[in-house]
């Protein structure tokens, strides 16, 4: 059975950790507008490039971000969404293109957000994520290459939470008015947040 899963949470939260597990576990897509932007951050739109907002730790603009999941979900035989919808514009053109068998808020602590986005790690070879501190590689060609991603300095970190609060959170709660909203305690260990969406998408 294919599902069609929304991941919301904050930046930081372990959305894209969580993801890569549940596309890998059900053989679903894992459709991130964050990845996709970042790997066309110099395109030209009629907005300028997503660099320009990304780097700022703002939002790309709707219309360019839309297109990106339309495209994506049409392609999908099932998938897990990460990083959209970030605002309510984006939540309504969501509603209009698909349905949803689960929707999941990882819920975090604005502290730990903090830690964890200064203290991430990407390897750019298998787009892996780690931690300095919550999860290092023991391979040491693995650690030589791992990078920073450049909206993760704490400065942006700090911009990225305010446009979180302003722009993401009415999106939590418009979800948990309609009573689809399934709260998931974020800061537990990684295995235990995988095994309780696990239960969430097939109970
Ligand atoms: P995007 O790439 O979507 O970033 P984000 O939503 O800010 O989320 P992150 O990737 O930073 O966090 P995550 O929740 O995936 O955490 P992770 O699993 O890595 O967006 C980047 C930018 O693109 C935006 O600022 C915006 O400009 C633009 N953009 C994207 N989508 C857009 C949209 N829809 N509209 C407009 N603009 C858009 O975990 C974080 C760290 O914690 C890792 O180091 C990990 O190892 C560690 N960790 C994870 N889980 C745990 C755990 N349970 N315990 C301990 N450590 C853990």
């Amino acid at each position: 059975m294919s599902h069609r899963i929304l991941l919301l949470g904050a930046p930081g939260a372990g959305k894209g950790t969580q993801s890569k597990r549940l596309a890998a576990e059900y053989g679903i897509d894992h459709v991130t507008t964050g990845d996709a932007l970042r790997a066309n951050k110099e395109m030209e739109t009629e907005y300028g490039t997503p660099k320009s907002f990304m780097d700022a730790g703002e939002l790309v603009p709707d219309p360019v971000v839309n297109e990106i999941v339309q495209a994506a979900l049409d392609d999908a035989d099932g998938f897990v969404l990460d990083g959209y919808p970030r605002n309510l514009d984006q939540a309504e053109y969501l509603s209009s293109i698909t349905d949803l068998d689960a929707v999941i808020f990882l819920d975090v602590d604005e502290d730990v957000l903090v830690d964890r986005l200064t203290g991430r790690r990407m390897d750019p070879e298998t787009g892996d994520i780690y931690h300095v501190e919550f999860n290092w590689p023991d391979d040491e060609a693995v650690q030589e290459r791992l990078v920073q991603r450049e909206d993760d300095e704490e400065d942006t970190v700090r911009d990225r939470l305010e446009v979180y609060r302003e722009n993401t959170e009415p999106v939590i709660e418009h979800f948990r008015d309609r009573g689809d909203l399934v709260e998931i305690d974020g800061e537990a260990a990684p295995d235990e947040v995988f095994d309780r969406i696990a239960d969430v998408v097939e109970g």
